[in-house]
């Protein structure tokens, strides 16, 4: 683990209800320190409740990615507090943490993370492999058909178009339903069609499944799909809309273009 100062005392908040699948309260992030430091996150609350799909955007550089992050436990906030359920990420150890994130949760990565020695089927249950559960065979074959991936199964990541590589990290974080799946941008890279294969999956695993899905997106129609989104700027959560369509999406998105300038420095803050 890195050396991080200390936290504030996260005993004297009360754990949220168990419907909630996730948490973030007053969770600030800092990298760097002195004049290059840069604050990704400012101090950010929100509750994912069980069973909602809800979706982050924001400009680049606003800190989506950081979030997404620190909610799954693969990155510390600087300050405030994490929870997946009732859990406080800041109480777990570094075994205790990876337990968590093998048994409850999927992370389709923006940059995909396959490991490149082994096929796409491999990877794809990778994540039950490691924890010796079995492949559920015929959700797998379901996921596998949907997102058109059935004749790509025996290549590796380098053999695949970045979309199919996408598809597959998105089918690894489904295969062993995780309670909560998190996707950085997991539509990314992919056509219109891919792209709703993928959503109406997350869609699907929310409504039928009662599992809880975050995904990071800039496409306004991506975010229609999902039950709310939040709009990320400079660090801190500056909009939400519930019943999204993909108009109001892009009304906010347009007017959060104009409020910011440059993403990613610290000057005159
Ligand atoms: N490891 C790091 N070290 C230093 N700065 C970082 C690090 N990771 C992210 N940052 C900075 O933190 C800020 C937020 O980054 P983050 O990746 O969360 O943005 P994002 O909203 O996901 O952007 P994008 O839409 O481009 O993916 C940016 O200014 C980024 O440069
Ligand atoms: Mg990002």
């Amino acid at each position: 683990m890195d050396t991080m100062p200390p936290r504030h005392a996260a005993s004297a908040e009360p754990a949220p209800p168990a419907a909630v699948a996730a948490s973030a309260r007053e969770v600030a992030k800092v990298y760097g320190s002195g004049d290059t430091a840069v604050h990704a996150l400012r101090g950010v609350s929100i509750d994912f409740p069980t069973g909602e799909f809800t979706a982050i955007m924001g400009p680049s550089g606003s800190g989506k990615s950081t979030l997404m992050h620190c909610l799954a436990g693969l990155d510390t906030p600087t300050s405030g507090t994490v929870r997946i359920g009732d859990i406080d990420l800041t109480d777990l150890g570094d075994k205790a943490m990876t337990e968590l994130r093998r048994d409850r949760i999927g992370f389709v990565f923006q940059s995909f993370n396959l490991v490149p020695t082994l096929t796409a089927r491999e990877n794809i249950t990778l994540p039950c492999d490691i924890a010796g559960r079995d492949v559920d065979t015929a959700w797998m074959d379901a996921v596998v058909t949907r997102l058109g991936l059935t004749d790509r199964l025996d290549h590796r990541p380098s053999e695949l178009s970045g979309g199919q590589q996408q598809r597959v990290a998105c089918a690894r974080a489904l295969v062993g339903r995780p309670a909560i799946i998190f996707g950085d941008e997991p539509t990314g890279n992919l056509d219109s069609r891919s792209s709703g294969e993928v959503l109406s999956i997350l869609r699907a695993a929310t409504d039928e499944f009662s599992q809880t899905v975050v995904i990071v997106t800039h496409d306004p129609r991506a975010a229609s799909y999902a039950d709310r989104v939040v709009f990320l700027a400079d660090g801190r959560i500056v909009n939400e809309l519930r019943h999204p369509d993909a108009d109001g999406v892009f009304e906010v998105m347009r007017h959060l273009d104009d409020a910011v300038g440059p993403a990613g420095t610290d000057e005159g803050r």
